[in-house]
């Protein structure tokens, strides 16, 4: 067996060489072979360890390609080069991969590239380069489509003022100014137009779809605000804990939202067996006629359930790994200890049965998930809650989550978790603080 190191070796040899066997084969500047290699050794090494689970190499060559022939093929076949659409590798790489220095390093190798394949025009090259950068900063961070419409017209507009000085204040030729304005409102349109399929292909999720989640019409959040309204509003609660979280680490926090919107949504097959359910006493005693390792198999069953429903309403897969993600392996630990207190004499107990099956969060939105779903459910059963007592909580819980090995897959460090731990605290006081006791005099109510 090769080891994934040597293989990763391999893998990088044979794309270099494919890359200069390609530049040979259309003649193109071998300087575009360098160039593209340098981005790439430094794209491997430096940046993979920051953004490791945002892009993928693969993922952005892919989108290199498809410009590098569509320009290829354009210029090739007498098309006018103003009508490449260039924008829409930087507008896509931004919006998909939510990385601005991911996008601008794609921007720099196929403005290059398309100067050189088109007879080392370097206006040309720096016109495409200038347009990508401002296109990948106007629609940067973008929530909604209407954002990409006016990065297209405003990268247009741009891409007309640069030729305007390029050709030293004159006009020119006069339609190559409508062209280059078309082509920046055609490139938002191609984007808004492909980004489904490039969510789907890269198994990412864009912000612009994620906030199409939070609708609450949605039938999966109507069925939990009908049939467990309980989780529902644990699920709210998870979700605002966790978006502050991940801004103060620097996550992807409407991500972390929505995931925390829909972790639960296994509940739906059986709500009456999650405490937070329980409104009636009666409710309360669902357990007791079940024996605890009966009891464990309902509750641990939610998050098998819930993969399943997600994947019957088609939701993206980066939110069904919080529903697969969110408890890790952990121990079911109240019925785990039921059990050992039914133990029979020279009866043996496996805790192993009594964890979820995982895995464990590979993702920091993730793992701040399962943290904020394990405060919240235990900051419910606080009998004093006071800003010391939930401070208290928080640090609890989450060392146990960081002992038991729960965050052992996902880059969060400690100084993230103390970051963390101040969020839910500041947050949790916020719900449970006590009201200050107005006097209610005649004439403190006269006064008001
Ligand atoms: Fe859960
Ligand atoms: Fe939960």
């Amino acid at each position: 067996m090769i080891e994934a190191s040597v293989k990763n070796k391999i893998k990088f040899i044979v794309s270099v060489a494919i890359l200069f066997l390609v530049c040979l084969l259309l003649k193109v500047d071998l300087s575009v072979a360098i160039l593209l290699s340098t981005l790439f050794i430094y794209l491997k090494f430096s940046l993979k360890n920051e953004y490791s689970k945002t892009y993928s190499l693969l993922n952005l060559n892919f989108l290199f390609t498809v410009i590098f022939f569509i320009s290829y093929f354009m210029i090739k076949s007498g098309v006018s080069s103003l009508w490449i659409p260039f924008c829409i590798i930087p507008m896509l790489s931004t919006i998909l991969f939510n990385e601005l220095r991911v996008s601008l390093l794609l921007s720099v190798a196929a403005s290059f590239t398309i100067a050189s394949i088109s007879g080392n025009n370097f206006y040309l090259g720096l016109g495409f380069l200038i347009s990508g950068i401002f296109s990948s900063i106007l629609v940067f961070g973008a929530r909604k489509r209407s954002v990409i419409i006016r990065a297209g017209v405003v990268t247009g507009i741009i891409q007309a003022m640069t030729l305007f000085i390029m050709q030293d204040f004159q006009l020119v030729h006069p339609q190559s100014y409508l062209i280059l304005l078309a082509n920046g409102i055609i490139c938002s349109i191609i984007v808004l137009g492909s980004l489904p399929v490039f969510e789907y292909l890269f198994k990412t999720v864009t912000n612009i779809s994620l906030l199409e989640l939070t609708d609450s019409s949605h039938p999966l959040l109507q069925r939990m605000v009908m049939e467990a309204a309980g989780t529902y509003n644990h699920s709210l609660v998870v979700g605002n804990l966790s978006d502050a979280a991940c801004q103060a680490v620097g996550a992807n926090g409407l991500l972390a939202r929505i995931g925390s919107y829909y972790h639960d949504i296994g509940k739906l097959s059986k709500p009456e067996y999650f405490s937070e359910n329980q409104i009636l006493v009666e409710d309360s005693k669902k357990h007791d006629t079940l024996k605890p390792t009966m009891s464990k198999l309902v509750i641990m069953n939610h998050v098998k359930e819930g993969v399943d429903l997600a994947k019957k309403y088609k939701l993206n897969p980066r939110i069904i790994e919080f529903i697969q993600e969110h408890h890790g392996n952990s121990l079911v630990y109240y019925f785990y200890r039921k059990a050992l207190e039914n133990l029979e004499e020279k009866e043996e107990l496996n805790q192993e049965g009594f964890r979820y099956p995982g895995p464990k969060p590979k993702s920091k939105e993730s793992a701040i998930c399962l943290l904020a779903d394990s405060v919240e459910a235990a900051s419910r059963a606080l009998k004093d809650p006071n800003p010391n007592s939930i401070e208290e909580l928080v640090h609890k819980v989450i060392n146990n989550k960081f002992i038991d090995g729960q965050l052992d897959e996902c880059d969060l460090t400690l100084r993230d978790l103390e970051k963390i731990a101040a969020v839910f605290k500041r947050i949790l006081s916020g719900i449970y603080h006590s009201r200050i006791t107005y006097p209610d005099t005649k004439d403190d109510i006269s006064k008001d």
